[in-house]
């Protein structure tokens, strides 16, 4: 028995389930989850000493690879002075100065402790300021798991097969209102349902809980323009796109101003942190400045300050995403090439450093349907072929991937390599 086992065993005694977090659990591909000790740059390290080529990086987070000298060195830093202080720090400023100094439509941010905080405060804030109950959310999207937003939610739902979860009454859902990705049509018709009752649209602008699925531009700048005529607000939960898809978010990359955004992930550079800014006057409906409640007891923690901080200042460096996507591209591209080669059907796509791949005959990908309609089978042969020879992908086809700064042509060759002899093997 690997010691991977081993622990699993004596976790799920202990923990439901053995993790701290369902999708973890290999649910979507089967088998036992393995057990990390060690991250160094793109690899992972397990309790058994098998070294894997990490394309989760903590589902988003570590966009410089594991333990980045200048992150490691800012914590290092920190941590002598004080964990945490419960009180106002200079961190708190210098990291809200640099968010908004880099995304325009931010400019006043509120920090949190998670990307699930963050999203329940965006939508309690969006009512307290247009006195409206109802919202809208797409299929697939997940934004954490609060209780009215965990209705038709990514990954982790959709791999265990519930479209929503016992423990939350209907009378706490029945405002959370839901439309297929890229489908303005059903969008509108919401709208039109419920004219004067819609008090804000949230999406992953990207999806990457539901594979990755890229919006069509006309479907964001649609949203953009529903939300105006409604006097709704437009939440875009860039949680895991956020300084991942590009410097601006995916916001930038799109061109459209959102009137809130969420943040997490690569924010905190890999300690819990979350964030919710947008608009002065919006923001300043939230306490103690405005009336719309939220606190938190480590929220603004110096640790995750200063890891969030480091990991900003290195992205922003000239050039930093232009590598970054290079990177990405060419593994997109080598398995994609992998495919054609050996005629299986396939379908990948990327944005900055974050990508997705399933087995499908389509062309274009749309929205969760068409994830969920690709070979699952297939996917979860070849997420372990792959995991046996080295490469770590999310354990679900219902994730995104993330690429960091630490992977370069090798581990791109690598994997292309382990893509050949897996593939080969299964088209056998
Ligand atoms: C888009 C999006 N929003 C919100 C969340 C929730 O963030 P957290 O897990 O930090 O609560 C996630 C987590 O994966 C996410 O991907």
């Amino acid at each position: 028995m690997t010691r991977s086992t081993e622990l699993f065993h004596q976790a799920q005694a202990i923990i439901p389930g053995g993790v701290n977090s369902p999708v973890r659990a290999f649910k979507g591909v089967g088998g036992d989850p393995i057990f990390f000790k060690q991250g160094k740059g793109a690899y992972l390290v397990d309790v058994d000493n098998n070294e894997y080529i990490d394309y989760v990086g903590s589902w988003g987070p570590l966009i410089l690879g594991h333990c980045h000298p200048a992150v490691i060195e800012a914590v290092n830093k920190v941590l002598h002075s004080g964990m945490s202080f419960g009180a106002p720090t200079e961190l708190e400023i210098q990291l809200a100065e640099k968010i908004t100094s880099l995304i325009p439509s931010i400019e006043k941010v509120r920090m949190v402790n998670s990307g699930t905080e963050a999203t329940m405060t965006a939508i309690r804030l969006a009512r307290g300021v247009t006195k409206k109950n109802k919202f809208i959310k797409f299929n697939g999207c997940y934004h954490g798991h609060s209780d009215s937003l965990l209705v038709k939610a990514g990954s982790g739902l959709l791999t265990l097969g519930i479209p929503s979860t016992p423990g939350i009454p209907q009378s706490v859902t029945e405002h959370t209102l839901t439309a297929n990705f890229n489908n303005l049509e059903q969008t509108a018709q919401l709208f039109e349902k419920f004219p004067d009752d819609i008090a804000a649209v949230i999406l992953e602008p990207v999806a990457g809980n539901m594979g990755f699925v890229l919006p069509e531009p006309e479907f964001l700048n649609g949203l953009r323009q529903l939300c105006d005529q409604h006097n709704a607000l437009l939440i875009f939960d860039e949680v895991m796109t956020g300084f991942r898809v590009g410097l601006t978010g995916a916001q930038g990359v799109f061109g459209i101003t959102p009137d809130i955004t969420t943040l997490g992930k690569v924010i905190g550079g890999g300690m819990p942190v979350g964030a919710l800014g947008g608009k002065a006057e919006i923001m300043s409906f939230l306490a103690p400045e405005g009336p719309v409640y939220q606190a938190g007891t480590l929220s603004g923690n110096p640790l995750a300050m200063a890891a969030g901080l480091a990991t900003l200042s290195e992205i922003e460096k000239p050039g930093f995403f232009d590598r970054l996507i290079e990177t990405t591209q060419s593994l997109t591209q080598a398995l994609a090439s992998v495919a054609e080669t050996l005629n299986i059907p396939f379908f990948t796509a990327s944005l900055g450093g974050m990508f997705g791949f399933c087995f499908t005959e389509k062309k274009r990908i749309a929205d969760y349907a068409d994830v969920a309609a690709s070979d699952e089978v297939l996917f979860k042969k070849f997420y372990h072929g792959m995991l046996d020879k080295g490469i770590y992908f999310a354990p679900s086809m219902y994730e995104a991937g993330f690429v960091s700064s630490a992977h370069g042509e090798h581990e791109v060759a690598k994997t292309q390599m382990a893509a050949e002899e897996v593939l080969s093997q299964l088209k056998k």
